[in-house]
């Protein structure tokens, strides 16, 4: 019964023609679906289901929800019971009801966010096709993102980060990989970093005022590709609010840096290290947070912690 990966991210966006222009020109995605209402669905080169993120046009930009891919069908239904031994509500979606997936089991994290499962989603392949392949797509445009690589979710307060960490560990079997610890005795978790994969997190839980969506991360292979990302940003204009440096949680090489919409976005890369079910959870002490997030610095930044998208929902 195995979640297997990120799928997708749904938003909201404030000018949807800005926001194909960007996503398709800057982080280099192709829209593959448009429904009449405007909404896009677009896909990276490297990626083969139809689409990773999903664009709905209105008036605030806000977080509506977050998709993982399960191996099989069944598995959703065997998800669904434990879910629901566990005490949380679900919903089984039929097929098609969220667009070229089939059925979806969705429901409410301990956080508030709405979090949906799936098996199925169209399948397109990727840019470079999967018979002898070329490394990278010639014709790829701006960063030329590879995959959705990871969510950073906020949620109200160290107590949702916890309850929200141990759902995912005890429910959906995830790892939990990295923390950062707070309270008297470090007995709060204020931020978990969680795997279902061999990477170092494919979602990760912070404490903040308001639940809601931090960042959306796009994979790159290397430094050299942060490096070209943020001269592509620069020429664009993107505004940025960490240039290129490393992360201390998950050593990963990072940009951070805003849609047009306000939305927070990541360019991660690097493997960080391998995963191993037996591998020791890494903690950083509230001493060491900005260390942890900022490794050359090691200081805050900006508004880091307090400008993020709230979710479309309380
Ligand atoms: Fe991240």
């Amino acid at each position: 019964m195995g979640i297997t990966r990120i799928g997708h991210l749904d938003i909201n966006v404030l000018d949807i023609n800005e926001s194909r222009d960007y996503y398709e020109n800057i982080m280099g995605m192709k829209v593959t679906r448009e429904d009449k209402d405007g909404t896009l669905y677009l896909k990276c080169w490297d990626e083969w289901d139809k689409y990773s993120m999903i664009l709905r046009p209105s008036e605030e930009a806000t977080f509506n929800r977050i998709a993982f891919k399960v191996r099989n069908d069944s598995d959703l239904d065997d998800l669904k019971k434990k879910i629901e031994d566990y005490g949380t509500p679900t919903t089984m979606l039929p097929a098609g009801e969220i667009a070229d997936c089939g059925r979806v089991l969705t429901m409410k994290l301990p956080s508030g966010h709405t979090f949906d499962l799936y098996a199925e989603k169209a399948f397109i392949g990727k840019d470079v096709g999967d018979l002898n392949p070329a490394p990278w797509p010639i014709n790829g445009k701006g960063i030329k993102a590879h995959w959705l690589d990871h969510s950073l979710l906020m949620c109200q307060g160290p107590e949702a980060v916890m309850a929200t960490t141990k759902f995912f560990e005890e429910v959906f079997d995830f790892k939990l990989t990295e923390q950062v610890t707070a309270g008297p005795d470090g007995s709060l978790q204020a931020a978990t970093w969680l795997s279902c994969s061999s990477t170092p997190h494919d979602i990760a839980f912070v404490a903040g005022p308001e639940i809601g969506l931090h960042h959306i991360a796009f994979f790159l292979d290397g430094w050299n590709d942060i490096l070209r990302a943020a001269d592509v940003m620069a020429m664009n204009e993107v505004k940025m609010d960490l240039t290129p440096q490393r992360h201390g949680i998950t050593r990963g090489e990072t940009i951070y840096f805003f849609d047009p919409s306000g939305h927070r976005l990541e360019t991660f890369a690097g493997l960080g290290y391998f995963v191993q079910p037996d591998m020791p959870v890494v903690t950083w002490d509230e001493d060491h947070l900005w260390r942890g997030i900022f490794y050359h610095t090691g200081q805050e930044v900006g508004a880091f912690t307090t400008a993020y998208t709230l979710a479309a929902y309380k």
